[in-house]
């Protein structure tokens, strides 16, 4: 994974106010729960004293009691209290275990992976979206986050994986595309269209108005969005869990209708509609061999990848200059 980055990790619903909850996310066990002032904590799921989950234990005035022998710890990771010692007995600064930083913005929760004296004050967000309304579908893919990422920059499968619904029309020549890359931003717009037997693909400086053309945006780490219309966007966050699992949260945000139940099943329309494309990207997606992409690969790419190889590249200059050790396996 990139290091230095705020990765989307949940949606805030699923973190209630009275129980805590144990995830895997960025190959870490972790405890999350609530403080009394409803901010989120996030610390290791592993008791500094004998090991047991503390995402199992309980909230006591905003702190996680360990189920195993009652140790307090607060949202810095610190034991605030060990019972077997006695209530006003100091506790040694050693009994501590890793915290990690939070951000809730948007129905989601961010983690900072990464350095401290690194931590960027918020993350990146499609910010215009506040004004929409939106119905969230989440789903598991056994496959690294980098693999699912890619796929939504794909426009050459559109016509295959997508025959029946978005890819109608069998526009399998590619013009393009054109990929533009701000800092951690990659727009790209695609052009597919019939195949006649005598065109022969634009290359990317070869379109001319390509503002014009539908596009997409990527934000790495882990988050996308497809203009479909002024109002109607598809959102997509790629949540790594470990090497070989990513949660993908879909959202299907609207802003054509306002009015309260309408407006619901509109959303909930939509959801269904991005079900179903993303289990036909799902069932491909999931053979890929293997499981985890990089930028040295035995995969023979093709110009209509351009948005892949961008995004490849790049993730490999972010993991290169993030590095928390030159020596550590770049994942
Ligand atoms: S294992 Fe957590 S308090 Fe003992
Ligand atoms: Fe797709």
């Amino acid at each position: 994974m990139i290091y230095n980055q705020w990765y989307v990790i949940l949606e805030s619903k699923e973190l209630g106010k009275s129980k805590s909850v144990k995830v895997k996310r960025l190959n870490e066990n972790l405890a999350l729960w609530r403080d009394e002032n409803g901010e989120v904590c996030c610390i290791s799921d592993k008791c500094c004293h004998r090991g047991a989950s503390l995402s199992c234990g309980k909230i006591i005035n905003g702190k996680l009691e360990c189920p195993f022998h009652g140790f307090i710890y607060d949202k810095a990771g610190n034991v605030r209290m060990i019972p077997a010692n006695g209530k006003n007995k100091p506790v040694p600064q050693t009994m501590k275990i890793q915290a990690f930083k939070t951000f809730e913005a948007y129905g989601f929760i961010w983690l900072w992976w990464g350095d401290d004296d690194k931590t960027e004050k918020e993350p990146f967000f499609f910010k215009e979206l506040e004004h929409f309304s939106y119905a969230t579908l989440k789903d598991h893919w056994a496959v690294h986050y980098s693999r699912a990422i890619e796929n939504q920059l794909d426009v050459v499968h559109l016509p295959f994986v997508h025959k029946s619904t978005i890819g109608r029309g069998n526009r399998t020549l590619v013009n393009g595309p054109v990929v533009i890359r701000e800092k951690e931003l990659i727009t790209f717009y695609v052009n597919n269209v019939k195949d006649d037997g005598k065109t022969v693909p634009l290359k990317p400086d070869e379109i001319a108005d390509y503002e014009k053309l539908f596009h997409l945006q990527f934000h790495y780490p882990n988050i996308w969005q497809n203009f479909i219309s002024e109002k109607i966007r598809a959102f997509a966050a790629f949540v790594p869990v470990d090497d070989e699992n990513t949660i993908v949260y879909i959202r299907y945000y609207q802003k054509l209708i306002a009015i309260p139940i309408l407006k619901e099943l509109f959303n909930y329309i939509g959801k269904i509609s991005s079900i179903i494309i993303l289990r036909q990207d799902k069932r491909v997606v999931i053979t890929q061999l293997p499981k985890k992409s990089g930028p040295k690969m035995d995969e023979r790419l093709i110009m209509g990848d351009k948005p892949i190889i961008e995004y490849r590249k790049h993730r490999q200059e972010l993991i290169e200059s993030n590095s928390r050790n030159p020596n550590e396996n770049l994942s």
